[in-house]
């Protein structure tokens, strides 16, 4: 658990980077720092693991203090990752990913065993690539390198600034779904600094959205699309906001939201689709199909009703657009 208390953080010069936030991140839980450049995400990540000094307040890291850390407890402790991967370019991938371990004092077989492990849960092959250096590495590769280099001891506890913003659209893509299967798997407690507000929709399980070092708002992507708590919120989000609400709605919720009724009835003949597919997918389906209904079934293939353009529209209007303030 990582918990902000009434944290401040005023630089030379008199700039306030951060103002009075709180905030908890729970233990296995997925948190985004997102806002606009100079918000002061990078600063509230770095006071986190001591890299900058706290002004005022505190934060305190599975119950102790930050600044009560002692350097091995540190490394220990917490994972750093940053979007210039920071590899060291003279060492191989074996001896980068094994810096802290190294500084921990394990012995060659568990350093081994370890190296070979993380570099099975990102797609690599341990022995292809073992020996190698990061310039032989695509961006894609090394920032890959880059993650499992923070996990090595495994820490509880993971700070990422912007880990994937160099890299392509496509690559970053998988990456991130990659990086989440393995969230799954590990359950870390996580700070991820993002500015893109699909990147923060996509992987966190809440979102910070900070402005000029306050806290606007501390939500769930899905509260933070259907309930933007002000103008600044909702703006950051963006126009497409109900159509970005659509990845997060299944056409199972569209059937709760209108009690529709399960039948026995056979279905022939016709588009169908599951009930647990995304409504964002539905939409593609019913524009791309040029069909004006597709049949709702469940998983024994029951028949659930029809799906429309138009009850789409109707429950994202309730869902979304009724919400608002
Ligand atoms: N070392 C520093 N000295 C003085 N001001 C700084 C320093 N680092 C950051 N700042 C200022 O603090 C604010 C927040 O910066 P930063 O945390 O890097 O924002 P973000 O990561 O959201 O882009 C900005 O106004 C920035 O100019
Ligand atoms: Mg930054």
């Amino acid at each position: 658990m990582i918990e902000f208390q009434n944290v401040s953080k005023v630089y030379q010069g008199d700039v306030k980077a951060i103002d009075d936030i709180n905030m908890t991140v729970n233990d296995g839980e997925f948190v985004i720092l997102l806002g606009p450049s100079g918000c002061g995400k990078t600063t509230l990540l770095r006071m986190v693991n001591v890299l900058e000094s706290i002004t005022e307040g505190d934060i305190r890291v599975q119950g102790k203090s930050s600044k009560e850390l002692n350097p091995i407890e540190l490394r220990r402790n917490i994972g750093y990752v940053i979007q210039s991967n920071g590899l060291f370019p003279n060492m191989t991938i074996e001896d980068n990913t094994m810096i802290v371990p190294d500084l921990l004092g394990w012995d060659r077989k568990k350093k081994r065993n370890r190296f070979n492990y993380l570099m099975d849960l990102v797609g690599l092959n341990p022995d292809d690539y073992r020996k190698r250096f990061p310039h032989e590495l695509s961006g894609g590769q090394q920032q890959r390198i880059g993650v499992i280099r923070a996990m090595a001891s495994d820490p509880p506890v993971m700070l990422m600034d912007e880990p994937f913003g160099a890299l392509d659209p496509i690559i970053r893509h998988r990456i991130q779904d990659e990086f989440l299967a393995i969230q799954q798997e590990v359950k870390k407690t996580i700070l991820f600094v993002s500015h893109d507000i699909d990147e923060a929709i996509r992987m966190g399980d809440r979102i910070a959205l900070i402005r000029e070092g306050k806290i606007m708002q501390y939500d769930t992507p899905t509260e933070i699309l259907t309930h933007p708590k002000n103008e600044f919120v909702s703006e950051f989000v963006g126009q497409d906001r109900v159509l970005k609400s659509m990845s997060l709605y299944s056409v199972q919720d569209l059937v709760d939201a209108f009690n529709l009724e399960s039948s026995k009835q056979e279905v022939a003949d016709t588009k169908m689709i599951h009930s647990d597919t995304s409504l964002r997918v539905a939409i593609s389906m019913l524009l791309n199909q040029e069909a004006d209904q597709i049949v709702i079934v469940d998983q024994q293939d029951n028949q659930l009703g029809s799906l429309t353009l138009n009850l789409i529209e109707k429950f994202l209007h309730r869902e979304v657009k009724g919400k608002e303030r």
